[in-house]
């Protein structure tokens, strides 16, 4: 995959950018195997019944889950009923930093949900609104395998930009961004040389 020419920074909409190659794979990947270690990537299944072609798992305070009952942040792994793995100091950093070039400062999560993508696995269009209050960014970052990620405005209608996420690119959305609607196309066949046929992602939040 070439790119002819480099944007370090690549606006989406009024509060949401792309920051190129923000972040060190190689300084994030042994820290997600050992998350994983601890919390294992699983495929969860939605309020509706459907099981989750993207695999995932949490480190931080809370963790994203969701079953039958809904979607929710809980502090313990339903899987194995003990707290999430701690948020890697590396990971709060660069959240922060990326927040913070972004145009919003002082960002202090507390929920890392970790996404894992095999080839095939999708997001559908969707509104990141499970957190308590939407004064903060989400903050995501993109390893491995590239990925179309498509974001559009307020309504599920509005239309899509589509952006290429690459290896260390971190996007940030928030302010009159912060409930626009976004989702991942089906991961297409590839490979990277530190994640093999596979697409990782670190979404960043405060959720509580
Ligand atoms: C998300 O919408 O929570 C994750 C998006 C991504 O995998 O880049
Ligand atoms: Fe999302």
């Amino acid at each position: 995959m070439t790119r002819l020419f480099e944007d370090s920074e690549i606006p989406l909409a009024p509060g949401a950018v792309v920051l190129r190659e923000f972040a060190s794979g190689e300084e994030l990947l042994p820290l997600i195997e050992a998350i994983a270690v601890a919390a294992p990537f699983r495929h969860l299944v939605t309020p509706g019944g459907h099981t989750m072609s993207v695999a995932m798992t949490n480190c931080g305070r809370l963790g994203w889950t969701s079953d039958r009952k809904g979607y929710r942040y809980s502090p313990l792994d339903p899987e194995t009923g003990l707290a999430w793995p701690a948020m890697p100091e590396a990971f709060t950093r660069l959240a922060r930093e990326a927040a913070e070039r972004a145009g919003f400062p002082g960002f202090a999560p507390e929920a890392c949900l970790i996404n894992r993508y095999a080839i095939g696995a999708k997001l559908t269009l969707h509104q990141d609104r499970d957190e308590n209050n939407y004064d903060h960014p989400i903050v995501s970052v993109s390893l491995g395998v590239p990925a179309v990620f498509q974001f559009g405005g307020t309504k599920r209608t509005d239309p899509l930009k589509r952006v290429t996420l690459y290896h260390g690119d971190v996007v940030v959305w928030g302010g009159e961004a912060r409930l626009a609607y976004h989702g991942i196309q089906p991961l297409k066949e590839a490979t990277h040389p530190l994640t093999g046929a596979c697409r990782l992602n670190l979404t960043f939040r405060k959720a509580g």
